[in-house]
């Protein structure tokens, strides 16, 4: 008995034994409702046997107890040579990329960057760029009007106006920021992003203006030369205008830009002299340039969030 005990290799099994020998029908039990029968050695050596053997399964019960405890442990060991689960680490959206990019080119140029607010007043808008209340050309841009007569910004050009009433001429600056028209389709939705170069001082001409949309075309689009097509073109704010397309793989002409020198109304309305000073500015919609670096067609899929589009278009 004291040996099967011992050997014993489940807690199921010891529990079954000791039922077997201490229950109400065990042999223990048995032998114990006759220990009157017994004499004073064999009573005492029962006794002594009856402890004995409650010691024992006592002592197997905590040893097996204990094994079971190490084996659940062991199973539960954390085994740090697993590849971890893999994580999610987000990314640079694309429009971000590309403003990372034309900022560091244009800074490179010499060119200070500005900001101004996304709601603006007519004045910086349109009257200050030539374009009063009844002119024509406010309908090129349809525009969302509040209703307290501020408008959403229709583009970047309100930006130029207030760094030369801020700061005057000289100044060379870039603006950047988010304008918005009621318009929406495949390559337009009412709210688009546009950057503006300004360059004013005492002798720049439109081939300054010419040679730095060039170098910064070859830099953004990572290409050794680019084939710029100049197209006469009208915007109220500059005088002459133009509209720059670039040779796009080898055979398509992509228009990319308004440009032309600043209208002298418009420096004169922020306290510039035209007799003393010129310049020229341009403007393009910085998505409309991401989306061609990135190879992507959908500018409305660009602002949908949609994690799994843009992690398809490599981002
Ligand atoms: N603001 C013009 C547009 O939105 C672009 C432009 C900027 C043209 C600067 C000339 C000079 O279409």
């Amino acid at each position: 008995m004291q040996e099967q005990i011992k050997n014993i290799k489940t807690l199921e099994d010891l529990q079954a034994l000791y039922v077997a020998t201490f229950g109400k029908n065990g042999t223990m039990t048995a032998r114990l409702k006759e220990m009157k029968n017994l004499d004073n050695d064999a009573r005492a050596e029962l006794n002594k046997e009856n402890s004995t053997l409650r010691e024992l399964f006592k002592v197997r019960q905590s040893e097996l107890e204990q094994q079971a405890l190490m084996a659940g442990l062991q199973k539960q060991k954390l085994d740090v040579s697993l590849n971890p689960e893999p994580e999610n680490t987000g990314t640079l959206h694309p429009i971000t990329h590309a403003l990372a990019d034309i900022s560091s080119i244009l800074e490179s140029f010499g060119y200070e960057l500005w900001t101004g607010p996304e709601v603006e007043d007519d004045w910086h808008n349109f009257t200050a760029l030539n374009t009063p209340m009844h002119h024509p050309a406010r309908d090129m841009q349809d525009t969302f009007f509040l209703p307290n007569g501020n408008v959403m910004r229709t583009q970047t050009s309100a930006i130029q106006i207030r760094s030369m009433e801020k700061k005057g001429a000289p100044i060379k600056m870039f603006g950047i920021g988010a304008t918005y028209r009621k318009e929406m389709d495949a390559t337009h939705g009412p709210m688009f992003h546009q950057i503006e170069g300004l360059y004013i001082d005492k002798d720049v001409t439109m081939t300054d203006l010419i040679g730095d949309v060039q170098e910064f075309l070859k830099r953004f689009f990572e290409m050794d030369n680019v084939e710029l097509r100049i197209r006469p073109s009208y915007f109220p704010f500059t005088e002459p205008s133009i509209e720059v397309d670039m040779k796009w793989r080898g055979d398509k002409w992509l228009e990319l830009m308004g440009a032309g020198m600043v209208h002298p109304d418009v420096l004169r309305n922020c306290g510039i002299n035209p007799e003393e000073y010129q310049g020229f500015a341009f403007g393009f919609g910085w998505d409309r340039l991401a989306m061609l670096k990135y190879g992507l067609n959908d500018l409305r899929k660009l602002y949908d969030g949609d994690i799994r589009w843009l992690k398809n278009a490599g981002f």
